[in-house]
């Protein structure tokens, strides 16, 4: 069944029945989660706790963070099997060349953790979660090879 999902600002996310993924027990863990508007205020703690964090704040320092939690919804909801399209970049283009070490990212990634610890997850779904997103730190991270010395 086609369904649209949209946003605070009324903005489509899912505008055809092929956006639309049919994965019935990764929607029911999205619906766990609360659905959009669960995702929605996931991503927001997420990203008050990363904010809150001076090892990560800077990387954000000059970010259009209002589009990012808009792009970390559509991510996060898609990584669920969500019926939402994400309509961002790349992730390795949305971070090459923002110097992420492994430490960031696994502090970014322990933030993420926390948050979802907030919801009425399993411990192994919840991990299962992490491992999704743990899979894109080669996209994310500077490769070693380049770290300074
Ligand atoms: C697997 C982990 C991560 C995922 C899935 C992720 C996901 C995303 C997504 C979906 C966007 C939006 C892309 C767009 O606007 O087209 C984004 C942007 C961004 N991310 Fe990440 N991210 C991750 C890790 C990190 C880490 C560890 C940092 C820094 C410590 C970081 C810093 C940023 C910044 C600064 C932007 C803004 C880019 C811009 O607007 O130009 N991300 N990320």
């Amino acid at each position: 069944m086609a369904q649209s999902v949209r946003n605070s600002e009324g903005t489509p996310f899912a505008r055809t029945s092929s956006d639309v993924i049919a994965a019935d027990s990764q929607t029911s863990q999205f619906e766990r989660l609360g659905g959009v508007a669960g995702i929605t205020r996931l991503v927001a703690r997420f990203y008050d706790k990363v904010l809150a964090d001076p090892a990560l704040s800077p990387y954000f320092a000059d970010v259009a963070l209002d589009k990012l939690r808009r792009m970390q919804f559509e991510f996060f909801s898609a990584a669920l099997g969500a019926p939402v399209r994400y309509s961002g970049r790349s992730i390795m283009q949305a971070h090459s060349g923002r110097r992420i070490t492994g430490e960031h990212f696994r502090a970014f990634v322990g933030h993420l953790d926390e948050t979802l610890k907030e919801h009425a997850l399993s411990d192994g779904e919840r991990k299962a979660i992490i491992d999704r997103i743990n899979a894109y730190a080669d996209d994310v991270v500077k490769p070693v090879a380049a770290l300074d010395p």
